[in-house]
């Protein structure tokens, strides 16, 4: 299996969680982790945000079976507001958070087929949500918010043209998470976010393909 952004947060624990659970976890983030990971987790260097890194691991990884992707790394910007975005800063969090999970997904097809279980959890986010997004949640961050529905319509593609493969691909809200990005007055600490998303992702089959749902299962509406 392997996961972005694994360097801290939220993909750090599933990294974590997954590899005290025996997998073999190829654990990817733009620089090499201060902590080291225990279990049979190997690093290599991704930036979801640069083309050529994806392509450089798509060549390092050729040939080998993946059972499960999972495009967890993302980013907010720096503004805030309809006054306070820049046009540069909105296209770098889409490049990281929406066309990085895409290409990244294009770039391993092959190692998903080869794999047993194909599954791709795009870890996306409530905030993206068209028909809930915006009920209890005041964010002003229109580039994260637009990543993250973006990055729900580019699953549903996938999910659709992946079913060929036998490659089921999921849209998955973490919750509020005490992380950097979620804060310390989130409600969900990250080892439960990452157990309620294991289950999902571990138990999923090709009948849950296109679906979007929170941690705990429940579906959410796009
Ligand atoms: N926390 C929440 O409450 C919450 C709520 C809804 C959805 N989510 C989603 O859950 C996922 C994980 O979030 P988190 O809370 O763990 O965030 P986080 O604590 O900010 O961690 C983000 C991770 O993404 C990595 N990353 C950022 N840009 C990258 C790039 N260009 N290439 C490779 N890695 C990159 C970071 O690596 P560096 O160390 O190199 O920066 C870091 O490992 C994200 O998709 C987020 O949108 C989180």
């Amino acid at each position: 299996m392997l996961i972005t952004g694994a360097g801290r947060g939220l993909g750090r624990e599933l990294a974590r969680q997954y590899a005290e659970d025996g997998w073999r976890v190829v654990a990817c983030g733009r620089a090499c982790p201060a902590h080291d990971f225990e279990g049979r987790v190997e690093f290599q260097l991704l930036d979801t945000a640069d083309p050529a890194s994806i392509h450089d691991l798509a060549v390092r990884l050729a040939g080998r079976p993946l059972d499960v992707l999972v495009n967890n790394a993302a980013i907010r910007s720096e503004a805030s507001g309809l006054l306070g975005f820049d046009p540069d800063e909105f296209l770098r969090v889409v490049r990281t958070n929406t066309l990085g999970p895409l290409l990244l997904a294009r770039a391993l097809r092959q190692n998903l087929v080869a794999g047993g279980m194909r599954i791709i959890a795009n870890i996306g986010s409530r905030a993206g949500s068209m028909a809930e997004g915006l009920l209890d949640d005041y964010d002003d961050d229109y580039a994260y918010r637009c990543s993250k529905a973006a990055l729900n319509m580019a699953g549903a593609q996938l999910a659709q043209d992946l079913r060929v493969d036998g490659i089921t691909v999921l849209s998955l809200h973490p919750g509020w998470v005490k992380t950097d990005m979620g804060g310390v007055e989130a409600d969900l600490a990250a080892e439960d976010s990452a157990r309620g998303l294991r289950t999902i992702i571990n138990s999923a089959t090709i009948e849950d393909t296109g679906s979007f749902r929170t941690f705990d299962g429940k579906h959410i509406g796009w």
